[in-house]
C-alpha cells in the first residue's frame, strides 16, 4: 500500500480550542510576541517540542496503574531496568527525572575545569551542563551538517578526521570522554550512520576513550540506519539499537523523547568507578538510585514505551509523517534544512525572509507569523536564541530557523495537512513580515521570557 497511516486507533481524545486571526492577535500581544508566554490552550496545533509530549498509548496508562511507590527496590525500577537493557545493556542504571539532571551528575563527577568533551553537536543543555564545570563544549559534525540546503543521508555524523585531530591537539588527558548525539537535535534531528559510530568507537579506541551516546532519538536514528545505510534493511530495529550501543561506554537519556514518556531519563554506563560517585550524587539531587527523580508509575509508562518505540510499523509511520510535511513545503517553496530530521522540520528564516537581518530576528517573525495565520506555536532557533554574547554584544547566529517539532503519536495527517496549507500560505505572503527587536530582555536565556515587539513600531 502506498499510503501510510497512523498504526494507532484514537481512544481518548482532547478537544483543540478553535481560535480566530483576531482572537490570536490579542494573545500573542498580550504574551509580548514570545511564544513561551502563550497559555497552551491557546494554540491549535503545539510543535514547540517533540519532548514530554507523546501520547501514552492504553499500554502505557494501564502500566502506571501498576507503579510501585516503593521508596527502595520498587518492582517498578526492576521493569524499567529490564526494559532498559534489552535496548541498551549497559553494567549500571541511574534514572534521573529527565535528560539534563543525568547530564549534570556526568559531567559534574567526570568533567574538570579547562577539560574538553567533543560530540557531533552538543544540544543546549548538553552544552551548559558541561560549561557549567568549565570545561569546554566542542561541536564536530561534518560539513555537510552545517549546511542547511545539502542533501547527505547521515547529516548528523561525527567529522572523524576533525576528531582524531582534536584529541591530539588537546591532549587525551584533557579530555574525559567523546559523546555523539543521535539523532543530531541541534544540527536539524539529523541521523548518525553505524558506520560513524563504529570508526568513532576505533578511534575513542585508540586513544582510550570512553565513548558516551546522547539517546535521546535513539529509535528515529536506528530506523535511519535501516533505510540508509546499506547492509540494514533486513535488520530488525531492536537489533539496530543493540548494535549502536555496543560501540559505547555509556549514554545519558532523555525518556520524554524515544521513551514515549512525560517525564523521566537515565544515566547508564560500564564504568563501575563513575558509576559509584554519579550514584551519589543522584542521591543529593535526584532521589534514591531506585527512583532518581521518578515515580514508580512513571518508571513504568517509559518501561512500556521503549517496547512501543522499537515497533517498526510506528516509526515508519512517525518518520514518514515528518517526511510529509518537509515534502509539501519544500515543493512550494519553502526554504528547509534538508533532507527532514526524524522529529522535526527546520524552516531556514533566513532565506524565507531575506528583506529581514539576522539582527532582526526572521526566525521570530515568522514564528509568530505561523502563530497568527494559523495558532500553530513552533520555535526560533536562531539570532533571538543565541546571538547575545556573554559580553553584552549581539551576532547574527550561525542560522536563523523555526522549527516544527512533531510530537509523537499526537497529531493526524489532517492537522499535518493544515501545518502545511498554513506554513505555505504565509510563505506567499512573506514580503508582508517584518522585523522585529526586543523591547526587553533578560542577560541569559533571553528567548523564554524576553519580550518582543516589531521594529517599526
Ligand atoms: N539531549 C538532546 C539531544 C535533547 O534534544 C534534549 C532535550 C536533551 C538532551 C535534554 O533532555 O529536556 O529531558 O532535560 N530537548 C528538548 C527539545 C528540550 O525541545 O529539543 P531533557
Amino acid at each position: 500500500m502506498k499510503t501510510i497511516i497512523e498504526p494507532f486507533r484514537i481512544k481518548s481524545v482532547e478537544p483543540i480550542r478553535m481560535t480566530t486571526r483576531d482572537e490570536r492577535e490579542k494573545y500573542i500581544k498580550d504574551a509580548w510576541y514570545n511564544l513561551f508566554a502563550l497559555h497552551s490552550d491557546d494554540v491549535l496545533i503545539d510543535l514547540l517540542t517533540d519532548s514530554g509530549t507523546s501520547s501514552m498509548s492504553a499500554r502505557q496508562w494501564g502500566a502506571m496503574m501498576t507503579g510501585d511507590e516503593s521508596y527502595a527496590g520498587s518492582p517498578s525500577f526492576y521493569r524499567f531496568k529490564s526494559a532498559v537493557e534489552n535496548l541498551m545493556p549497559f553494567k549500571y542504571l541511574i534514572p534521573t527525572h529527565q535528560g539534563r539532571a543525568a547530564e549534570s551528575i556526568l559531567f559534574t563527577v567526570v568533567a574538570k575545569e579547562s577539560q574538553s568533551i567533543p560530540n557531533n553537536t552538543h544540544f543546549d543543555t548538553t552544552r551548559a551542563n558541561v560549561e557549567a564545570q568549565g570545561a569546554a563544549a566542542v561541536d564536530l559534525v561534518i560539513e555537510e551538517g552545517k549546511h542547511p540546503e545539502l542533501e547527505h543521508p547521515f547529516k548528523g555524523n561525527m567529522d572523524i578526521a576533525a576528531l582524531e585531530r582534536f584529541i591530539e591537539e588537546t591532549g587525551v588527558e584533557n579530555i574525559p570522554l567523546c559523546m555523539l548525539t543521535v539523532t543530531n537535535n541541534s544540527g536539524g534531528g539529523q541521523p548518525v550512520s553505524m558506520q560513524n559510530i563504529r570508526q568513532t568507537r576505533a578511534v575513542c579506541d585508540r586513544f582510550g576513550l570512553p565513548l558516551f551516546i546522547d539517546a535521546c532519538r535513539f529509535a528515529e536514528n536506528a530506523w535511519f540506519i535501516k533505510l540508509r545505510e546499506p547492509g540494514y534493511s533486513d535488520k530488525p530495529v531492536i537489533e539496530i539499537v543493540r548494535e549502536m550501543f555496543s560501540y559505547a561506554d555509556g549514554c545519558t537519556m532523555s525518556a520524554k523523547k524515544d521513551g514515549l514518556a512525560n517525564i523521566g531519563g537515565w544515566l547508564a554506563m560500564n564504568n563501575e568507578d563513575w558509576a559509584v560517585q554519579c550514584r551519589n550524587r543522584l542521591i543529593l539531587t535526584e532521589g534514591f538510585s531506585t527512583y532518581g527523580g521518578l515515580s514508580g508509575r512513571d518508571l513504568d509508562a517509559i518501561a512500556a514505551g521503549l517496547e512501543e518505540v522499537v515497533d517498526e510499523d510506528y516509526l515508519n509511520y512517525r518518520i514518514a509523517s515528518t517526511a510529509y510535511v518537509a515534502r509539501h513545503i519544500s515543493e512550494a517553496g519553502v526554504p528547509i534544512m534538508k533532507p527532514a530530521g526524524g522529529h522535526a522540520v527546520y524552516i531556514d528564516a533566513r532565506s524565507f525572509l531575506p528583506h529581514i537581518p539576522p539582527l532582526q530576528y526572521p526566525g521570530q517573525s515568522l514564528a509568530v507569523e505561523l502563530y497568527l495565520e494559523g495558532g500553530i506555536r513552533g520555535c526560533e532557533i536562531g539570532t533571538a536564541m543565541f546571538g547575545l554574547r556573554p559580553d553584552g554584544k549581539e551576532e547574527p547566529a550561525h542560522m536563523d530557523l523555526v522549527r516544527l517539532a512533531i510530537p509523537r503519536r499526537m497529531y493526524t495527517q489532517a492537522h499535518m495537512d493544515y501545518v502545511v496549507e498554513v506554513v505555505t500560505g504565509v510563505y506567499r505572503n512573506r514580503h508582508k513580515l517584518k522585523g522585529m527587536k526586543f523591547v526587553r530582555q533578560p542577560p541569559a536565556l533571553r528567548h523564554f521570557t524576553g519580550r518582543f515587539g516589531y521594529v517599526e513600531d
